[in-house]
């Protein structure tokens, strides 16, 4: 079945309980348990084993094309959740070089009081790969669209080379969304969302999930279980719900972020636009042959340095200032003050984070709309 009717019916329960159409929200925390039930069976919320989180499990599974999934907290949480069900102290990690801040900070603060060590690498440039390779390389960690540029890295011999050296490719799959990208198909081991952006699509709950196979998903609940990292049923259920539109706001998202793209592309006030549907995009060809759609993220450098970039924020009408993505409704910020605000100016300008960058989480609304507000900012500049 294509992702629009998987979004509506994966994972739905028919009749479901009491025949309600709609999955309910179960806010109960524990369920009864039959005589002789193993530990590992009962229903509790933290164990990610009640009737609702199975659920919404089987509807994630089914976007990623995944055989199981789990739901976790926050994004963060099932980053962290992911790499410590395969890392051991001893291991060692790949990263792609452009990680989400959040994930980055996670290796850099924590990975030497886990035992483990790492490695940065070009996701592009598989011979940084082999160079960094160890016999303790346990994980390579990449993402399929990096923040803020929009690079698409050698994604399929990533997880080709993993498989080759015995390492467990996992992808943050936040940006490109099952929609345009399902990492598993091509040979990745586990997949992880920032659910709270486009697979809620709604900027109204912080959840995360890991997709993969049935033992791996295992090792990812278990883990779960011990650091507490669950999902909250209210949550879960606002996640279900916007699942359900989800490939229908991505398609917008795609033709209305490649419209601004395109008419960034062409103004005299926008000196550099990143976004992978363009033709002089460095990934395009790889984005195109490897993406069913290139995305509702973009960033660019308006002429006239931060004072312009500033201006350019405070004269949009429609995007909110405001960092995250993802949502139905378009967001606008400089990263440079606010996602990657934590960074040093340094290690900003290594990944291309400069002060007058803006980003563009482009929404749902009407793209004509979408493009006379940008143009009439543009114009102010
Ligand atoms: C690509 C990416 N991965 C992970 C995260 C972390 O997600 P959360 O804020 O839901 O913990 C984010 C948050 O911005 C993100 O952009």
């Amino acid at each position: 079945m294509q992702p629009e009717t998987l979004a509506v019916h994966a994972g739905e329960r028919r009749p479901g309980p009491e025949g309600s159409v709609v999955f309910p929200i179960y806010q109960g925390t524990v369920y009864s348990v039959e005589p002789g039930t193993d530990y590992h069976d009962i229903k509790y919320h933290r164990l990610s084993s009640t009737p609702s989180q199975a659920y919404l499990h089987d509807k994630l599974a089914a976007l990623e094309g995944g055989a199981a999934a789990v739901a976790t907290a926050s994004g963060l949480a099932a980053a962290t959740t992911a790499l410590l069900s395969v890392m051991r102290a001893g291991d060692h990690l790949l990263a792609g070089d452009v990680l989400y801040g959040g994930t980055h900070d996670f290796l850099t603060h924590h990975a030497e009081q886990l035992g483990w060590t790492y490695d940065f690498v070009d996701p592009s440039r598989p011979e940084t790969w082999e160079a960094a390779r160890t016999p303790a390389t346990k994980v390579f960690l990449v993402e399929s669209i990096t923040n803020p540029l929009m690079r698409v890295g050698r994604l399929r011999e990533v997880a080709d080379f993993a498989r080759e050296h015995g390492i467990v490719s996992v992808i943050d799959n936040t940006f490109a969304t099952p929609i345009n990208l399902q990492p598993l198909s091509l040979g990745f081991d586990l997949v992880f969302h920032s659910a709270t952006k486009y697979l809620n699509g709604h900027s109204d709950l912080v959840a995360g999930c890991v997709v993969g196979s049935a033992p791996r998903i295992d090792a990812v609940r278990h883990t779960l279980n011990h650091f507490g990292g669950s999902l909250d049923p209210h949550a879960g259920y606002l996640l279900a719900r916007g699942l359900k539109t989800l490939a229908l706001r991505v398609r917008a998202q795609n033709s209305n972020a490649l419209a601004l793209a395109e008419l960034l592309a062409a103004h005299p006030k926008a000196a550099e636009v990143h976004y992978p549907g363009l033709p002089d995009h460095p990934d395009h060809a790889r984005a195109a042959s490897l993406l069913s759609g290139f995305g509702g993220m973009l960033s660019f450098r308006p002429t006239g340095g931060a004072v312009a970039a500033a201006a350019l924020v405070d004269a949009v009408r429609l995007p909110y200032p405001a960092p995250s993505l993802g949502g139905v409704e378009s967001l606008i910020t400089r990263p440079a003050v606010t996602s990657h605000a934590g960074m040093s100016r340094e290690d900003r300008e290594r990944i291309g984070v400069t002060d007058d960058l803006v980003r563009l989480s482009v929404g749902i609304e009407n793209k004509d709309d979408l493009v006379a507000d940008l143009t009439q900012a543009l114009e102010k500049l």
